[in-house]
């Protein structure tokens, strides 16, 4: 991809997983997620309890690692930076959810998340 292409990307991922290590079986939370979402893009994420949202929201605010994949906010790649770094990142996803009535008439009768760079 090039640069020009980056520049109006606000979050992409590639093969994005987490797996959570755990008896009796390991849990794969989030399985080979790719997305790429501009900026000024509207997004919803929606699925059932238990699908891996909020697991895939923390990791595109660099609050937790993906086991395995890539994940850039804008033109940096997060999964490259230490723990350190990462606690210096500007941009921080935050999520919330709300009834789809008052987000969003089309998504289906459970709650919704949304999220927000800034
Ligand atoms: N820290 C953790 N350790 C082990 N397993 C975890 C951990 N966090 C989440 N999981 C598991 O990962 C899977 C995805 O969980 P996640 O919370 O991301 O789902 P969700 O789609 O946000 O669910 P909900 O709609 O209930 O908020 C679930 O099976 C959950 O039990
Ligand atoms: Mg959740």
């Amino acid at each position: 991809m090039s640069t020009e292409t980056l520049t109006d990307v606000a979050v992409r991922t590639e093969d994005v997983w987490k797996i959570y290590a755990q008896e009796p079986e390991d849990v794969e939370a989030v399985r080979g997620v790719s997305i790429e979402v501009r900026e000024g893009d509207f997004m919803t994420m929606g699925g059932p309890s238990g699908s891996g949202k909020t697991t895939l929201l923390n990791m595109l605010g660099g609050l937790t690692r993906p086991t395995r994949g890539r994940i850039w906010v804008r033109d940096l790649e997060i999964t490259t930076l230490s723990n350190k770094e990462l606690a210096r990142l500007p941009s921080r996803a935050s999520a919330s959810s709300s009834k789809p009535s008052t987000f969003c008439p089309c998504c289906p009768p459970s709650r919704t998340r949304s999220f927000h760079f800034f």
